[in-house]
């Protein structure tokens, strides 16, 4: 059976509302229409401890298993997200990141201007995508592939690849 993904959405930055949260919306709507199950959709402030505590809280329930930051990635000294995101995770995974800015720097140049990390905490696997709709787009488009095994990796439903 493939593995249900249950995820959460959290958009960093200081000025979208609910109404003006373009990236997060988009981004809840590519993960219904890749059978995602969404659990919750947040907009939090670039302050690092506050989204440190709330990727804590949100990876901490056992209803989720994926977490999608969108947002505060960049260069700017109100992008907390990456740091935020590393000081919660347990485990990094380095190539979801890496494969990202490879992929989308091909289409958008400015894509290696995301600081964005990847990890796992309490079998949950977060990812930072930068903060634009077309960023998510583009940043989705070569995550999708690997999302399901990556979450029936973590949560040891499969072994090992080679089995
Ligand atoms: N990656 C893709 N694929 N497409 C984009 O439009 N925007 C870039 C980069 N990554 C972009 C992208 C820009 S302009 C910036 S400044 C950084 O992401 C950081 O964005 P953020 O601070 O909104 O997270």
């Amino acid at each position: 059976m493939e593995e249900q993904i249950k995820a959460v959405v959290i958009t960093v930055s200081d000025s979208r509302q609910e109404s003006t949260d373009v990236s997060g919306i988009t981004l809840v709507g590519l993960l219904l229409s890749f059978g995602a199950e969404v659990v919750d959709k947040i907009i939090v402030p670039d302050d690092l401890e506050k989204i440190a505590q709330t990727l804590e809280k949100m990876a901490d329930r056992n209803d989720v298993n994926l977490i999608i930051t969108t947002g505060g990635t960049g260069l700017s000294p109100r992008d907390n997200t990456p740091e935020a995101t590393l000081k919660v995770i347990e485990k990094l995974v380095p190539g979801i990141a890496e494969a990202i800015r490879l992929q989308t720097m091909k289409k958008t140049p400015t894509a290696i201007l995301s600081r964005g990390v990847c990890g796992i905490r309490n079998n949950t696997l977060i990812i930072n995508l930068p903060g634009s709709p077309n960023a998510v787009v583009e940043c989705f488009e070569v995550i999708e592939p690997i999302l399901k095994h990556a979450v029936s990796l973590i949560e040891g439903k499969k072994v090992h690849c080679a089995n």
